[in-house]
């Protein structure tokens, strides 16, 4: 039998050993989907924390309950590792460690790198091995298969890769791992139909694609739509700010044409893991090929900008009640980069604090969902304050982030002043209000 039939059966017959290498926001759901569809699953972190909170079958994702993993780990069908020998016994490898970018906004690659130099020490024929973290196109074949083929070892017989793109979306209440359709493309024909037949078994839908550079790029054509359609609505929201238009209202009316616009709404900024970061993997891999992506670039510069575009509406509101940035208190709600999740990972709050911080403001925040705010750069360490409190006492209250749960009404009635980046007060109607 080809290693091809003999994998292929393994993974029908659900008796592949299943391997996921990082478990954070997407590992870990991805774990569970594969250990729900009755797969025995490894998980592999370098992070102690995360892989013995697995191992006692504490969830520490959100958006997966504790009640759903702990049955799995006591079933024996999940478990977690830090060392990477239970590879040898593997018989596929999903690979979803960061992908952060360098200040220089250069891909930093190193994560996974190590990922499958610790990988490949264990690796064996029959293997087949999935990329998942957001990179440029490329990636898989230029950087990681070197790592793993041999004369001996050939890619698409011997072993198969694959490139299927992460679009998990915490928070998101109706699409999870589970239902959102999953792009595949394999190094060759071979590998493409084993990673599609691999994700049919725990997931609702594949799309399989003819090329690792493909399925890389469909990512990055989608958070460059995202971004770049934010980029457009924020310059709007700056715009229609100068001439005195609301543009919330604008959006609102033109949402209602039936064809041809889709509406992205203006913010503080773009904030997460993926938005404001992947596009520039896109335009550092085809400045490499001669060629500019010159709407990424525009759009960063203007999400860029919306920090300080709030920062302006926070001078200028207290301005108008007499007061300075320097010596006043802000009371920021919501630091999370978007509503109902914990993930503050390049959120424009941290931007706004700082720039508040350096203007001489007394700067508190609440948040439901993040109690504390390591320190991170300019940002020194805070601990969340009670909402009531802080609407109460500060001179100026800014909301960047609408989480549900926030008492909106209560806020308009306590605050002096509030500058409202999300359109989270629509339809309250008070002078205290500005709106982004
Ligand atoms: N979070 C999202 O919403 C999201 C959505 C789509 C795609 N992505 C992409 O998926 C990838 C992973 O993102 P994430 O949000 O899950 O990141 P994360 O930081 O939550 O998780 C990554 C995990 O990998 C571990 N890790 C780092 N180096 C390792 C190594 N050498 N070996 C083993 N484990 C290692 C870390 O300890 C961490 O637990 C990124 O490329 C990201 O761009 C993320």
């Amino acid at each position: 039998m080809s290693y091809f039939e003999d994998l292929l059966k393994k993974i029908e017959s659900k008796t592949a050993h299943v391997g996921i290498v990082g478990l954070g926001y997407v590992g870990l759901p991805l774990a569970v989907e594969f250990a729900g569809a009755g797969f025995t699953v490894t998980g592999i972190d370098i992070d102690e924390k995360k892989v013995a909170a697995l191992n006692r079958g504490e969830s520490y994702i959100q958006d997966i309950p504790t009640a759903v993993l702990a049955p799995l780990v006591k079933a024996g069908k999940l478990k977690g590792a830090t060392d990477f020998s239970s590879v040898a016994a593997m018989d596929t490898i999903n690979i979803c460690v960061p992908t952060p970018l360098r200040k220089t906004k250069d891909p930093d690659m190193s994560y996974i790198v190590n990922a499958c130099q610790e990988i490949a020490k264990h690796f064996h024929p029959g293997m087949l091995v999935i990329l998942e973290s957001t990179t440029y196109p490329g990636t898989t074949n230029e950087l990681m298969l070197p790592m793993f083929e041999r004369a001996d070892l050939k890619v698409g017989e011997h072993f198969f890769m694959c490139f299927s793109p992460e679009r998990v979306d915490p928070g998101n209440a109706n699409f999870q791992t589970r239902n959102i359709p999953k792009v595949v493309g394999g190094i060759t024909p071979a590998c493409t139909k084993i990673g599609a037949a691999f994700y049919r078994q725990a997931l609702e839908t594949v799309v399989p694609v003819g090329s690792t550079r493909v399925a890389e790029m469909v990512k990055l054509l989608e958070n460059t739509f995202r971004m770049i359609n934010i980029g457009l609505v924020n310059e709007m929201a700056m715009l229609c700010d100068r001439m005195g238009i609301n543009v919330w209202e604008v959006i609102d009316a033109a949402a209602t044409k039936p064809f041809g616009f889709m509406p992205f709404y203006p913010g503080p900024g773009l904030g997460g893991h993926c938005i404001p970061i992947d596009p520039f993997y896109l335009s550092w891999k085809t400045k490499q090929a001669g060629i500019e992506a010159r709407f990424i670039e525009l759009a960063g510069y203007v999400n860029g900008n919306m920090p300080h575009f709030v920062v302006d509406k926070i001078q200028n509101a207290l301005n108008d009640h007499s007061k300075p940035v320097k010596g006043s208190h802000v009371h920021v709600l919501g630091v999370a980069y978007k509503r109902e999740i914990d993930d503050v990972r390049e959120s424009p709050a941290l931007d706004i604090i700082h720039l508040l911080g350096k203007h001489g403001a007394k700067v508190t925040y609440s948040d439901p969902f993040v109690p504390h705010l390591r320190a991170d750069g300019a940002v020194p360490e805070m601990a969340a304050i009670d909402v009531e409190q802080g609407t109460r006492e500060a001179d100026c209250v800014v909301i960047v982030t609408d989480h549900k749960n926030f008492d909106y009404p209560g806020i308009v009635e306590r605050a002096k002043l509030i500058v409202d980046t999300r359109n989270a007060l629509k339809g309250h109607q008070s002078p205290k209000i500005v709106r982004l």
